[in-house]
């Protein structure tokens, strides 16, 4: 169990991108030749819908500063056309693939530096997506925060790679649609650290330019200006150097946001252009005038928006902006490059396979297949028919609200699936709407029925058959428990394929006996139908896995949409880490996904440094710079036993010590603290190695207020999910 092993990989997160030093020499000399009306000109909006982009501020020729242009979103680029509609952030995760994560970045950052866009608004880990009905959670990754913080971390430094800002949103607590601009949070330190600020810290680490504060209030601040959460937590513990930006009409107040650490404001008035609602601009230097806002802090501000500008090099021969959001006439260029390509196959990576009874899956040439549900088509309007796409209609593939793009083109299923039944001379039977009969009517007499549903959920700002923003439910949409069921009823080779925004309750489904195989594919953007044709046909053996649990029942969550007030009650124990602990047996557990072959796990070697000594040291971006180097690795060997090429994701969970020194409150059971993603050929077997940090075997001590590593013996397990547990160890931590 002690064995000694050469370090296999790197994990990527131990580096950070932007050259803050350099930036701010920049930044600090331009500084000097600005007027004041130039400086409110950086930070203030020019209001909404007053210039190209979703966010506009004020230019300044003399420096070469351009009115900078900030765009969602986290999928692909808002309001333009020849985009590429990505996999959303949920579906990146599904893949547990960092460097397909890292490669979406990189794409999705050329596609916006190619736009002229300087700022672009994602990733999000805010929602962290405490709530499944939460409607947003789609557009971030995981309700797991180390997952979270190494998707954002490496969608950041892809985004930043090619030479864009990326925006770390929404900071913080921003769980809901409902009531969101209302709402007031709080939350307990150990957990705020532990979870919600987690993520952000690995985007500051990763050297994220900006970082966008939420709608919601903390602690009855407006999360615009807390104090405790901006200058306290996110400039002074996290040390983070950037612009804080407000969401759109996030901002409450001149002074009160500028003194507690908010850099820039958007739109810069609210929605509707009242000239009251401006906060900022001349209003922001008349408190400057009367003392209430002092000079240093908006040159301070200015400095941070300068640093970003100069640090991601868009000083030099940015492309300018050709296109408007508002009035989108098709104009800009081209700017989708080969990018289907990653966008397939982050697509097909991300497909988890929930159940295959009796191997159904892979189809080989089928006699005959029934296609039914009306997500098997692409919606008869065009896939862009309702704006941010505001309705479910046919195809799901994207959620809806400021974090969509419009599909250049999209690949329903049954666009892919009709090709390959030719070249099968497989028979089809349709039936495109959601209608029991009709369904059943298709699937009567063929060999296999494939049945399409989904679960939609999107910003508040938009109601979609009743869900205003929050999903109502965790059942299917528009009744399609009876659609399966009628199917299955007269077919006794269904399968199910689910495109959903995030977990729904599967058990009317999986109590049809004939249901053989559910096919889990979230929303997988423009090449949806290609990627599923991918892995039904076992072109590519599955090899995703849930990014979050799926319960039994909704209720098994122990988290739901609340009216006004969030105290964040639940702690620590969010998805898995309260089904652990309240011994609650999931549907499918956090982590899971099966595959066309099998792996044995085998060797756990743990070489790490068990004295990692005293506490935190000197601040850089992320926090303590001493919480993110390495105290060592685990590594495990995975073997495939089974007959086909496939990819395994294999898991690291720790069991922090049971007396954490200050005793406060129960620990999780397991906590996800690395994962790595292995492709094997048949008999092939190979090393996973995972890089962990010392924060990785820290937890938040609230009297100290400090990251402390427990003394003690800390529980180590590798395993094919959080539940399917395969090579167990332990190491202790003594002086
Ligand atoms: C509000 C959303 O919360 C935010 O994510 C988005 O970037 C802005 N609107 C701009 O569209």
């Amino acid at each position: 169990m002690w064995q000694r092993v050469v370090p296999l990989l790197a994990l990527a997160t131990l580096s950070q991108a932007l050259d803050w030093d350099a930036a701010y020499a920049k930044a600090n000399a331009a500084l000097t030749k600005l007027t004041q009306d130039e400086k409110l000109a950086i930070v203030t909006g020019v209001g909404w819908t007053k210039g190209p982009c979703v966010g506009n501020t004020g230019s300044v020729n003399s420096i070469g500063y351009p009115s900078l242009c900030l765009q969602d979103g986290p999928l692909g680029i808002r309001f333009v056309e020849k985009v590429t509609a990505f996999p959303a952030g949920v579906n990146a995760a599904s893949t547990w693939d960092v460097d397909l994560i890292h490669e979406r970045g990189v794409a999705l950052g050329a596609e916006s530096k190619a736009l002229g866009i300087n700022v672009h608004l994602g990733p999000v880990a805010g929602a962290l997506g405490k709530i499944p009905f939460g409607g947003r959670n789609w557009e971030g990754f995981s309700p797991d925060p180390y997952f979270a913080g190494i998707a954002m971390a490496e969608t950041i430094k892809g985004m930043q790679e090619s030479g864009v800002q990326a925006c770390a949103k929404h900071f913080l607590l921003n769980e809901q649609e409902k009531n969101r601009e209302t709402m007031d949070t709080s939350v307990d330190d150990r957990t705020l650290h532990e979870l919600y600020l987690w993520p952000f810290a690995d985007a500051v680490h990763a050297g994220v330019a900006t970082v966008m504060c939420s709608y919601n209030k903390f602690k009855t601040f407006w999360a615009c200006e807390s104090e405790e959460l901006l200058n306290h937590t996110l400039k002074g513990e996290l040390g983070f150097r950037g612009t804080v930006i407000s969401d759109w009409n996030a901002q409450h107040s001149t002074a009160l946001s500028a003194n507690t650490g908010l850099d820039m404001t958007m739109p810069g008035t609210d929605f509707n252009n009242p000239p009251g609602s401006v906060y900022w601009g001349v209003k922001l230097g008349q408190a400057i005038t009367t003392g209430e806002v002092p000079q240093s802090r908006l040159d301070d501000m200015v400095r941070r928006n300068l640093a970003g500008w100069y640090g991601l090099g868009q000083d030099k021969n940015y492309p300018p902006v050709t296109w408007n959001s508002f009035n989108n006439t098709g104009g800009g260029p081209n700017v989708q490059g080969d990018h289907k390509r990653i966008a397939r196959t982050i697509a097909r990576d991300s497909i988890v396979l929930l159940k295959n009874i009796n191997n159904t899956l892979p189809l080989i040439k089928p006699k005959s297949l029934a296609i039914v549900g009306q997500d098997a088509i692409v919606n008869p309007a065009g896939a862009n028919a309702c704006a941010d796409r505001g309705c479910n209609i046919g195809h799901l593939a994207m959620g809806w609200g400021s974090g969509t793009a419009q599909f250049p083109y999209l690949i329903a299923p049954l666009d892919a699936i009709r090709p390959q039944a030719i070249a099968d001379n497989t028979t089809l039977a349709t039936s495109t709407s959601d209608d029991p009969d009709a369904g059943a009517n298709a699937a009567r007499d063929t060999e296999f029925a494939l049945v399409f549903i989904t679960s939609d959920s999107g910003e508040g700002y938009i109601t979609v058959e009743g869900n205003q923003g929050d999903r109502l439910t965790l059942d299917p949409w528009h009744d399609c428990n009876d659609l399966v069921e009628a199917v299955a009823a007269v077919n006794k080779k269904t399968i199910v394929v689910v495109n959903s925004v995030g977990p729904i309750i599967l058990e009317t489904i999986l109590a049809q006996p004939n249901v053989l195989a559910i096919v889990w594919a979230g929303i997988a953007g423009q090449e949806s139908g290609n990627a599923l044709v991918d892995v039904l046909y076992g072109g590519t053996s599955p090899s995703g896995k849930l990014p979050y649990t799926i319960a039994r029942r909704a209720a098994d969550y122990g988290t739901t949409i609340l009216p006004g007030t969030d105290t964040f009650d639940e702690g620590l124990f969010v998805d898995y880490r309260h089904f652990d602990k309240a011994a609650i047996e999931p549907r499918y557990e956090f982590g899971f996904g099966l595959s066309y072959s099998k792996f044995t796990y085998s060797t756990l070697i743990l070489d790490l440094d068990t004295t990692p000594g005293p506490a935190p040291g000197p601040t850089g971006p992320g926090g303590p710079l001493s919480l993110f180097s390495s105290i060592g690795h685990i590594s495990a060997t995975i073997t495939n036993t089974g007959r086909v090429a496939a990819a395994e994701v294999a898991q690291l969970y720790i069991t922090l010590p049971a007396s954490t020194s200050a005793g406060e409150g129960d620990i999780p059971v397991r906590q996800l603290r690395g994962f790595a993603k292995i492709s094997l050929a048949p008999g092939e077997s190979g090393v996973v190695s995972f890089v962990l940090r010392r924060r990785d075997v820290s937890y938040w001590e609230a009297t100290s207020m400090e990251w402390v590593v427990p003394r003690g013996v800390f529980g180590v397990v590798v395993g094919a999910s959080s539940r399917d547990l395969r090579l167990e160890g332990r190491f202790s931590v003594d002086a």
